[in-house]
């Protein structure tokens, strides 16, 4: 059984991007700007919007983080991403989700300029994605392709069992690795609230890919041997042992499955470190045009 260390990984590509900026600083060009709005103080949004200001730190980019309060009204939320939209020092910006409930968050990803959409959740960077053209691929999900490319997990023909179907994770990741590309080119299957005779499917599964945010769901029984498993769930379970009072688990019950699987990515330390190296890639695209 191998991990898919996404820390490590995650930490390769920051390296690559860090270097890249050092070759931009040296020919005296603007470095990358990221901005990150978060409207509210939700415990989890706070914890990921902090470390992707942090990774920008960590490579050379430039970061602001957009604090608005949880009782901020739509209006001045789409005022203040249309002032986003304008700033020409701004290459990127990324509107953190879950928002409060008073906005519509439709109406928020609408309103971001496709071309500064680096989490390519704008409807015509969907619909892009969708064609196969250039643009900006959801950070998670091409956080898992570019894992799987990295540790050369075959996929082409192979039973991919997507299990959710979210538009951040779940329905990206089936359409791009069903796919001609890298890690792609397989025969995918969507599974959700709704299915029926789940078992059955992941048994067939040769890769299962887990988004359902529900802690530790897959267990060992319903996995086949060799199976490759990426786990993007990310739960805090309380724990009375830790100090904090939680422990953090992803959707797959790792004890049980790992001892069946080829590949697995654990959690914390698999998918979430890739979704911000992916971040900051995509604002580096952004940087440099390479999308439109
Ligand atoms: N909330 C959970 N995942 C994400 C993500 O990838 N981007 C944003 N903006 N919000 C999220």
């Amino acid at each position: 059984m191998t991990i898919l260390d996404g820390k490590k990984t995650s930490n390769d590509i920051k390296e690559e991007i860090a270097d890249h900026v050092k070759s931009m600083v040296s020919k005296g060009e603007r470095v990358p700007h990221l901005a990150a709005i978060l409207v509210g103080s939700d415990g989890a949004s706070m914890t990921y919007v902090n470390a992707k200001v942090k990774a920008c730190k960590l490579v050379g980019f430039n970061s602001t983080l957009v604090e608005l309060p949880e009782y901020t009204s739509e209006e001045d939320l789409l005022k203040k991403i249309n002032e986003l939209n304008t700033d020409d020092n701004i290459d990127g910006f990324i509107v953190q989700l879950p928002l409060p409930k008073q906005i519509d968050e439709q109406k928020v990803l609408m309103a971001v300029n496709p071309n500064k959409d680096v989490d390519g959740f704008h409807p015509t960077n969907v619909g892009k994605m969708a064609l196969s053209l250039p643009t900006f691929l959801p950070a998670t999900p091409y956080g898992i392709l570019e894992l799987l490319e990295r540790y050369q997990v075959e996929t082409s023909g192979k039973n991919v069992v997507v299990m959710g179907r979210s538009h951040i994770v779940g329905r990206p990741m089936s359409i791009l690795m069903s796919q001609k590309r890298k890690a792609g080119d397989a025969t995918v299957t969507v599974v959700h609230s709704r299915s029926k005779n789940l078992l059955e499917i992941t048994k067939k599964a040769d890769i299962i890919v887990a988004a359902i945010g529900i802690s530790e769901f897959l267990t060992g029984d319903m996995v086949k041997d060799d199976v490759v498993i990426i786990d993007v769930g990310i739960t805090r379970v309380p724990d009375a042992t830790k100090k904090n009072g939680y422990r953090l688990a992803g959707d797959v019950h790792f004890e049980s499955v790992s001892k069946k699987a080829s590949y697995i990515t654990p959690v914390p330390g698999g998918v979430g470190p890739m979704t911000i190296a992916m971040l900051l890639k995509n604002t580096l695209l952004a940087r440099e045009k390479h999308i439109i």
